[in-house]
């Protein structure tokens, strides 16, 4: 799957947002190294702590379908500004895929691309309970 098709995907997912409290959808698509691709968008709750995250849906999502690695993730949003993964996020993706590559966007389709280890740097995974 092209970069650009990884976003078109987290693009879709804005609809699917449950965002009656922040007003700001976001959307995710995470993809493996076989090309299969798991989508997810931020769900958020009356119990405002309870909101999850676009990224972190579509983890669960795929971590629950048996899936541990992963090539890269697309997140977007509707703003003027890119749509960065929040640092709970970023923990949880770093478990399983510290070298993930990172394509963020924002309202207007524009997109940057980075990686993991530029946003977590030095983060604290499995080996670091050895
Ligand atoms: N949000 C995400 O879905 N992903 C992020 O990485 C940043 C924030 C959501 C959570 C909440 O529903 C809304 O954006 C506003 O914070």
């Amino acid at each position: 799957m092209t970069d650009q098709a990884l976003v078109d995907l987290a693009f879709s997912m804005l609809e699917r947002s449950y965002v009656p409290y922040s007003r700001f959808p976001v959307g995710a698509a995470l993809l493996c190294p076989d090309g299969a691709a798991f989508t997810g968008c931020n769900v958020e709750n009356a119990a405002y702590g309870s909101c999850i995250c676009a990224e972190r849906t579509a983890l669960v999502k795929a971590v629950s379908e048996g899936r541990r690695q992963f090539a890269a993730l697309a997140v977007a949003g509707r703003g003027g500004d890119y749509c960065w993964p929040c640092g709970a996020c970023r923990q949880m993706l770093y478990e399983f895929a510290p070298d993930l590559t990172v394509l963020v966007a924002r309202g207007d389709g524009a997109y940057v691309k980075t990686t993991l280890r530029e946003l977590l740097p030095h983060g604290f995974g499995p080996a670091s309970l050895k």
